[in-house]
């Protein structure tokens, strides 16, 4: 086998079928710059050890240099024969520079540059996903601060609550994604560990500089065992679970959306240009980009179970099962992407529809936990006054009136304690403005806390 860089010690070609079967560069092909960049620093850490010459050195790089563009033109022809992205660059440098090509692999197996390779890529796409969260949260603090006094009914149960303004309704939104980005954030330290210097899994006889090559690429420290090093997947099942957990966040705002555009809630309008319509029925404008977020949902939770289960009897070190991590890695990462963008495009395009949320908020005796804190203020234990607004909320059913719709002398039927100060109360915009300290929905804390936000994602 002349032509696998592993042939030495085969007297037969691999079976055809196989080679495709085993391959991975069809999708690894993606960490080309990684794989470059890993090499560029473990030559020039070679060099600095004096396993390789300045001439070699020099050689190299400028190999990697010729492949880097030849990559970016397009003109380099992945081979399957070649196996991985590994093997395509390292081949492709052996037929540029010749001899010192052969020396890169030096003191390095592929399975510490695999290992390196998934974390410089994923390191990276953690910052990009971070980004992409923060102009989310930026989108949903604007409308925060747009809709600071909109009034619309709180849910639980989906039974229409106590009124909330619809901007604390975004605020909690951003919190969610604020403990996105925090895990995002955590998890980037054990991704950010050089697992090169491994080498297969022992380590290498090469007198080799890892701190060096970690200063090099970026990385905060080396990972402390070879064995380790090259088996350890669980910074990318940590990514994978923060990713799921992310995911969760979106197709629940999705679920939101999904109700409040149809005609039955009518709370809001997505832009036409985040909707699609019907082949069939003409007047249709469905919620397409939220389904579609909340849909993907299951794969990325199904991407997260795939990688849990793929590690789960692997005994050490590396094994090949590990070329499976890639796939649902990457899938991970590109639907993460592609919902946080459309999200943080849609969010700050969203049109409220206030009278109507206004509405609703009043059609479903949402002050009546203010008249029975309204009562308890009088005098009257809470249980008490929890039967008494129990009864005129009864009453409010059989005639068809909100409680803020009811005369005095009605509501006094239930009892003597109320007065005319009842009907500040019995406000929604009373009911909201009364709920005013950290964390409640009164429209002075909703703009404290969209101030406090901003100065949050500056962090
Ligand atoms: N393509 C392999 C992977 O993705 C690279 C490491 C292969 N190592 C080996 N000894 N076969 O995991």
């Amino acid at each position: 086998e002349a032509d696998k860089l592993w042939g030495g010690r085969f007297s037969e070609s691999t079976d055809a079928f196989v080679e495709a079967f085993t391959a991975s560069i069809q999708f690894d092909q993606r960490m080309w710059r990684e794989d470059i960049q890993g090499s560029r620093a473990h030559a020039r850490m070679l060099n600095k050890v004096a396993v390789l010459t300045d001439d070699e050195l020099s050689q190299i790089l400028s190999g990697l240099d010729e492949i880097t563009s030849e990559i970016e033109k397009g003109e380099l022809e992945w081979s399957i024969q070649l196996e991985d992205i590994h093997m395509n660059i390292e081949a492709r440098l052996t037929a540029l520079i010749g001899a010192a090509g052969k020396k890169l692999h030096t003191g390095r197996s592929r399975n510490d540059q695999v290992a390196t390779d998934i974390r410089l890529y994923l390191r990276s796409e953690i910052d990009l996903i971070n980004l992409e969260l923060v102009r989310l949260q930026q989108g949903l603090l604007g409308l925060a601060e747009r809709e600071a006094d909109t009034i619309m009914p709180g849910f639980t149960h989906l039974q229409t609550a106590q009124p909330v303004t619809f901007g604390h309704h975004m605020l909690a939104w951003f919190e969610m994604l604020q403990r996105d980005r925090e895990r995002l954030a955590d998890c980037r330290k054990r991704v950010n560990i050089l697992p090169l210097g491994a080498a297969a899994l022992a380590g290498t006889t090469y007198p080799i500089d890892r701190h060096y090559t970690a200063e090099l690429l970026g990385f905060d420290g080396v990972a402390e065992n070879s064995l380790d090093a090259v088996s350890d997947r669980d910074f990318a099942i940590e990514f994978c679970a923060a990713g799921a957990l992310i995911m969760t966040h979106l197709s629940r705002f999705s679920e939101e959306l999904v109700l409040w555009a149809s005609a039955q809630f009518n709370f809001i309008e997505l832009p036409d240009r985040f909707c699609t319509g019907s082949s069939i029925m003409p007047q249709k404008k469905n919620p397409d980009v939220p389904e579609l977020v909340r849909g993907k949902t299951g794969r990325v939770t199904g991407n997260l179970i795939s990688m849990l289960t793929l590690m789960k009897a692997q005994c050490l070190a590396y094994n090949k099962d590990n070329q499976e991590d890639k796939e649902p890695l990457f899938d991970t990462v590109d639907t993460l992407r592609g919902s946080l963008r459309a999200y943080a495009d849609m969010v700050p395009a969203l049109q409220v529809k206030k009278e109507s949320m206004y509405e609703a908020a009043r059609r479903g005796y949402s002050t009546a936990t203010d008249l029975a804190d309204y009562l308890v203020r009088k005098g009257v234990a809470f249980r008490d006054s929890h039967e008494i607004v129990g009864k005129s909320v009864a009453y409010g059913i059989e005639q068809n009136k909100d409680l803020s719709e009811m005369s005095l002398q009605e509501l006094q039927q239930f009892s003597d304690e109320i007065s005319e100060d009842i009907f500040d109360v019995l406000t929604l915009e009373g009911s909201v403005a009364a709920r005013n300290h950290i964390g409640g929905t009164a429209p002075a804390q909703v703009r404290a806390a969209v101030i406090r936000g901003q100065k949050r994602l500056q962090e």
